[in-house]
């Protein structure tokens, strides 16, 4: 970490909307230099003796295990807070919460339902709050997922990225990081599942910054056609669950199969969040082929996330 990163120190990442284009390229550069060192055995403890609260209201596997090995690695030391077994969970206030780990903590990641409770704890909170998830954003899965898009292409800005599906978290952060980076973006959601206008709004004035395109489309293939990176998430996310099979009627022409695969470039890779439903949101031709990025891209979540919290902690 020889450049000059101070700037980071003491910041939320709350949402990639709020950084630069070049903080964005830092981040995920960083992040590269700790995947070498992780490779190469390279200690790197930048966060000696420093402690990260991790809130969970929602289930994670790759976000919970990739944040706490991340601190491990970096020399600090991660902890696991159930928000049930918080007092939040009885009705503490989320500023009274932020208040009082704020005298504990480095650093607090929080995976929670509405966005807005994540501003309100960064609101209070004197440490950087990271947002691990809320039903708007999900600003980390998205670090890792132009690391991968880098190794695998190496350039980011000119690509097109297709994203089929559910206009939702995933959705969100990949329109912000993709203006942000100067990737092409075509959307395809059923109406009524398009992503938020106002998060496709502020992504359009970046993206005409960066000079890439913002596309918000019905249509699958249109979408598809000529894309270098195709992703999509599951049809009805963590709170959805009483709408499964509404979604999936609706969602079914939306699935990721070589079919639709077909209309891609032909050296495409495909991402996915992960967790995947094989045979709904995607086939298992497609995600356990040979386009699929998806451990790499789960991977690189710990050394995304060791960028971002050895630059904000
Ligand atoms: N992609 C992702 O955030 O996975 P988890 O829900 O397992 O954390
Ligand atoms: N859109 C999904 C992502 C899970 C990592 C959800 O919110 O459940």
């Amino acid at each position: 970490m020889e450049t000059n990163k101070l700037h980071f120190k003491g910041r939320d990442l709350l949402s990639l909307h709020d950084f630069t284009p070049g903080e964005v390229m830092a981040i995920i550069e960083l992040a590269g230099e700790f995947k070498e060192k992780q490779k190469r055995k390279v200690p790197h403890p930048y966060l000696q003796g420093k402690a990260l609260g991790m809130i969970f209201q929602k289930s994670s596997t790759r976000t919970r295990v990739s944040f706490e090995v991340a601190m491990y690695q970096l020399g600090g030391y991660p902890i696991f807070l159930n928000a049930n077994d918080l007092q939040l969970g009885r009705g503490e206030t989320i500023a009274d919460t932020a208040r009082a780990l704020s005298r504990y903590l480095d650093g607090i990641m929080i995976r929670t339902y509405a966005q807005a409770d994540v501003e309100e704890l960064a609101r209070h909170a004197t440490i950087p709050v990271i947002n691990g998830l809320t039903d708007l954003l999900h600003p980390c899965q998205i670090l890792a997922d132009l690391q991968t898009i880098m190794e695998r292409k190496g350039t980011l800005a000119g690509l097109k990225l297709a994203y089929v599906g559910d206009g939702n978290n995933v959705c969100h952060s990949l329109l912000y990081g993709c203006a942000k980076v100067g990737m092409d973006i075509s959307v395809a959601s059923p109406d009524g599942y398009q992503p938020d206008r106002e998060v496709i709004s502020l992504a359009s004035r970046d993206a005409l910054l960066t000079g890439s395109k913002v596309e918000i489309l019905t249509d699958p293939v249109e979408a598809v056609s000529g894309a270098d990176v195709l992703v999509t998430d599951v049809w009805a996310s963590m709170g959805q669950e009483t709408e499964q099979a509404r979604r999936s009627r609706v969602f079914s022409p939306y699935q990721v199969n070589e079919k639709l695969t077909a209309y891609a470039r032909p050296d495409f890779i495909f991402l996915h969040c992960l967790p995947a439903h094989r045979g709904e949101e995607v086939t298992a031709e497609v995600i356990d082929g040979p386009h699929s990025a998806v451990w790499d891209e789960a991977e690189n979540r710990l050394h995304a996330q060791k960028a971002v919290l050895a630059l904000l902690l």
